[in-house]
């Protein structure tokens, strides 16, 4: 595992340019989720990944890093606060971790990002959403991914303890041409109890899709099965 990531989740800090520590939790990825997204990255041998959200850049170090163990493949980062909200740790980060090159970074807002690589006619292996976490802006991500990722791409969602991102990934299963895929996190079966219970409480009486409500982590993976083919009118509640 790369010195820096192995530091940074040890100390639970990062730094800025002048050298002051910074907590990046909770906003960062935990480190079983960030081990997850590298192993899946390195398993299917996924070369053009790109993620809609970077912060202080935990989630873009595991990806870069996977790209540099496997040796091809580039990473996009799109992220419009990175510099100031972040104060440009997410990219001091790469740097000093000597990622620099496995990135490509986009300072926008995603929806204004996404149609970009799609009028450049870009395809993409795999996504990671961890970006605004409103239903429609997830959506959004979503729509533009789908049309940039290859068949049998791999779309990962954050923060499905949110029912807004569940509504969404409930949205995807029942109306579009992906599956749920399993992975390994190595959450523990009392953790993933207390989660999926959370998950009920929350909107008991909502139709979302009963398996993302039983995952025992806090993200899911979807792989692209076919290009969308519906009639229409094809409609079905989510
Ligand atoms: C939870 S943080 C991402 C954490 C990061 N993936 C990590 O592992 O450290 C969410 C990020 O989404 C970014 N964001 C918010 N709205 C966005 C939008 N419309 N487009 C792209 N990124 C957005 C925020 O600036 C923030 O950096």
């Amino acid at each position: 595992m790369n010195q820096l990531l192995e530091e940074i989740y040890s100390t639970k800090l990062v730094k800025d340019a002048a050298g002051n520590s910074i907590n990046p939790f909770p906003t960062a990825t935990p480190y079983d989720i960030g081990v997850v997204l590298k192993e899946f990255i390195q398993k299917y041998n996924l070369e053009r990944t790109l993620e809609v959200g970077m912060a202080y850049g935990l989630s873009t170090l595991f990806i870069c890093q996977a790209h540099q163990d496997k040796g091809t493949g580039i990473h996009t980062a799109i992220d419009p606060m990175q510099n100031n909200l972040w104060k440009s740790i997410g990219l001091l980060n790469i740097e000093r971790a000597g990622l620099a090159d496995k990135l490509r970074f986009m300072e926008s807002c995603s929806h204004e990002a996404l149609p970009q690589l799609l009028t450049k006619g870009e395809k993409l292996d795999f996504a990671f959403i961890d970006g605004s976490h409103h239903f429609d802006y997830t959506l959004i991500d979503f729509f533009y991914i789908d049309k940039l990722l290859h068949l049998g791409g791999y779309v990962v969602f954050d923060d499905i303890w949110m029912p807004g991102i569940r509504k969404v990934v409930s949205y995807i299963i029942r109306n579009r041409n992906y599956e749920l895929m399993k992975i390994n996190t190595k959450t523990s079966a009392w953790k993933g109890f207390a989660k999926s219970t959370k998950r009920f409480l929350q909107n008991p009486l909502e139709r979302d899709y009963g398996g993302i409500k039983l995952i025992s982590s806090n993200v899911c993976v979807l792989k692209k099965t076919s290009e969308d083919n519906r009639d229409w009118d094809y409609h079905r509640s989510f």
